[in-house]
């Protein structure tokens, strides 16, 4: 009946008749030598490793939703990265090849 101050009514309907869009993704793989958040964030949002450390260090960049403070801190599946007007990537599935280089799949939220 009522969400925080707000009053409100409920009616049950079919799930067929939620309108719901699902998120509009994109998704593509990078391959990296490291999993630092500077090297696979740099590569998805496609600027360079020096910009992507400055906007580290001037409170930018977040992985899921909390202040990263180093370059160095390393990411792992399922972490959401995000930078200030650039938007978020989505860490999906990591793949080690013999040669010890990751295989990183990125999802795009756009
Ligand atoms: C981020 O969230 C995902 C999904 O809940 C979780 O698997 C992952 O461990 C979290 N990573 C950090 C650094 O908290």
């Amino acid at each position: 009946e009522q969400v925080g101050k707000v009053g409100v009514s409920c009616t049950q309907i079919p799930l067929l008749a939620i309108e719901y869009e699902p998120p509009r993704t994109k998704s593509f793989k990078t391959v990296e030598s490291s999993l630092r958040v500077d090297a696979v964030a740099s590569a998805g949002f496609k600027i360079s490793r020096t910009k992507l450390g400055s906007m580290i260090s001037s409170g930018d960049v977040r992985v899921n939703w909390s202040l990263v403070s180093k370059s160095g801190a390393t990411l792992k599946a399922g972490d959401v990265v995000s930078v200030s007007g650039m938007g978020r990537l989505k860490i999906g599935e990591i793949v080690t090849t013999k040669k010890g280089k990751y295989v990183i799949q990125l999802i795009q939220y756009l």
